[in-house]
């Protein structure tokens, strides 16, 4: 087939690198400086088949612009995407539908975001209503921080209650009605080893068939996803954002599409005709239990420009091979093992010197390994080799994994 893939982050060259593993001619628009080792970064006016990547396309309703031209496409209507594009919509949705989720005030002014705060306890969530790149969202742990969020994030907000547990990104892929659930992963959304500091779009993330149980998966299916697809004829991804409290799982958020960098960890557990499996979305006729996954576990870190998340330096010289002698292994990580090591290109472009950064996140090392600790190993491993001015990533991406399963300590190095 001949698939064009739309976007150009770390998730569309991971989505494009697995599609041109099987064999597909891909396309890519724009993609990035790594789309373009395996795809050709340029539009095509007949492509088979057709993938979005980023939310922005898709509120801008360029799914329902495909299909209106009779070309197959994998993604939600412009009306389904108002399910990321505003968080009041969406937790509106939910209540409606009867979707689990936290206890929730939407507020439309400055005033009304103070006087909501007296209904809550600290920690509390605000929320902006529009995309924000998942920089929307601060928590407040008095009353003082959440002021100053109601000030900076306002006018139109969400505000609830902080909920308690592990985080958990659950993703499915829809063709309107039969509904084909991913593997669980667990993304890194904090800029700080230990999540500390400022939320980013994700610094890291892991894919290992424990982070859920089957009972669980099966409660998110019944009581999240079956609902949601069920009244909106949802189609493509839809990404649960699920936080597993210990009164049943709840919906942080929805995005509709896959997320990033989780799909870099998916991309590497694929184990099936993953082309086929979107063109049988796309064509409303996904076949229940499709799509099989390796059982190694992947990981993937992310590598992120000076400054991000705030505001980031552009320009930075990319060197990939090179070891420089003072950086190790983060303490106490095992050995590399043999695995698969991918680099996917995020925030890269071409300058005079070569490969530099361009954006906030820049690479995804991705790795897959016989263990979550192999895996963990084979990605630092890859990130040791990368040097660029400013870099900065977390040392502790799927340490949370290691923790619930091997008893090792979460935070770090
Ligand atoms: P969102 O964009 O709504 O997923 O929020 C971004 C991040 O903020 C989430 O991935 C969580 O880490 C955190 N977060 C959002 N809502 C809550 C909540 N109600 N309780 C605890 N943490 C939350
Ligand atoms: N990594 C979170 C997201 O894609 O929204």
């Amino acid at each position: 087939m001949k698939i064009l893939v739309i976007g150009s982050g770390g998730r569309e060259h991971a989505i494009a690198w697995r599609l041109a593993l099987e064999g597909h001619e891909i396309f890519c628009l724009p993609g990035n400086p790594g789309t373009a080792q395996v795809a050709t970064n340029q539009m095509i006016d007949d492509p088979d088949l057709t993938v979005v990547g980023p939310e922005a396309p898709l509120v801008a309703g360029v799914v329902d612009q495909y299909r209106a031209r009779g070309l197959a496409i994998v993604g939600p209507t412009q009306q389904a995407a108002q399910l990321e594009a505003s968080k009041i919509y969406s937790k509106e949705f939910m209540r409606r539908v009867g979707i689990p989720t936290a206890r929730f005030l939407q507020v439309e002014s400055l005033e009304k975001g103070l006087a909501a705060l007296d209904q809550f306890e600290y920690p509390v969530v605000v929320k902006t209503d529009g995309l924000a790149a998942g920089k929307g969202v601060i928590i407040g742990k008095d009353r003082q921080e959440a002021e100053a969020a109601v000030i900076s994030l306002g006018p139109r907000l969400v505000i609830e209650e902080f909920l308690v547990g592990e985080e958990v990104s659950f993703i499915v892929l829809s063709d309107g009605k039969n509904v084909v659930p991913l593997e669980a992963t667990q993304d890194h959304k904090a800029v700080g080893d230990g999540d500390t500091g400022p939320n980013t779009g994700g610094m890291g993330a892991y894919c290992d068939g424990r982070i859920l149980s089957a009972g669980d998966i099966g409660k998110i299916l019944d009581t999240v996803i079956e609902p949601a697809v069920r009244a909106t004829g949802f189609t493509g991804f839809l990404y649960a954002g699920m936080m597993m409290t210990a009164g049943g799982p709840k919906v942080l958020e929805f995005n509709v599409r896959l997320g990033d960098p989780e799909t870099q960890a998916l991309m590497h557990r694929v184990d099936d005709d993953f082309a086929g499996t979107l063109a049988r979305a796309a064509s409303g006729d996904l076949k229940p239990g499709e799509l099989k996954w390796k059982s190694e576990p992947s990981v993937c870190v992310v590598m992120a420009a000076a400054g991000y998340p705030g505001n980031v330096r552009t320009g930075d010289h990319i060197t990939l091979e090179e070891e420089p002698p003072e950086r190790r292994l983060p303490a106490g990580m095992p050995a590399p093992q043999d695995g698969q090591l991918q680099i996917f290109h995020a925030g890269t472009g071409i300058g005079q010197r070569g490969l530099e950064t361009s954006g906030g996140r820049v690479l995804g090392v991705t790795a897959s390994g016989a263990d979550l600790a192999g895996a963990i190993a084979n990605a630092y491993a890859g990130v040791e080799k990368i040097y660029f001015d400013g870099m900065h990533y977390r040392r502790d991406i799927g340490r949370k994994g290691l923790k619930r399963w091997y008893n090792l300590s979460a935070s770090g190095t």
